[in-house]
């Protein structure tokens, strides 16, 4: 596999609105707000930034404030050019893979990997974006 640039970094945080409102308030424009009902989360990009609510009292993200009540950096998010090949790539590596490939919030496939064998990081795969 060859991951390509660090596309984004994920942030959990209680309350988009709040921390909108704070990046716009340190010169940072957010973009839309929406909201991805099948990983439980709503999510704002504000540069590479992608800030992250969860949904619901089921989200994972929920369980991740539980720990982390202020809100904290939960995920980095590397692209690569084909998404199949990294899976099976770190598949035979023996890498935990986190659920299925799915949508992601980029509108392109996407995964996850176990923070434990990532040097301590949740690690988010994304399909590069096509042109
Ligand atoms: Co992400």
């Amino acid at each position: 596999v060859r991951l390509g640039r660090l596309n984004h970094v994920g942030i959990a945080t209680p309350s988009i609105a709040d921390a909108v409102a704070q990046y716009r308030a340190m010169g940072m424009g957010p973009g839309e707000v929406f909201d991805l009902p099948e990983q439980g989360v709503r999510v704002c990009f504000v540069g590479q930034i992608e800030l992250l609510e969860p949904l619901g009292p089921d989200s994972p993200l929920a369980r991740f404030l539980q720990r982390n009540p202020a809100g904290g950096q939960h995920h980095l998010c590397h692209e690569v050019p084909d998404i199949a090949e990294a899976r099976a790539w770190f598949e035979r590596r023996g890498t935990r893979i986190l659920g299925d490939t799915r949508i992601g919030a980029h509108g392109t496939p996407i995964f996850f990997l176990h923070p434990a064998d990532m040097g301590g990081v949740l690690t988010e795969i994304l399909e590069s974006p096509r042109g």
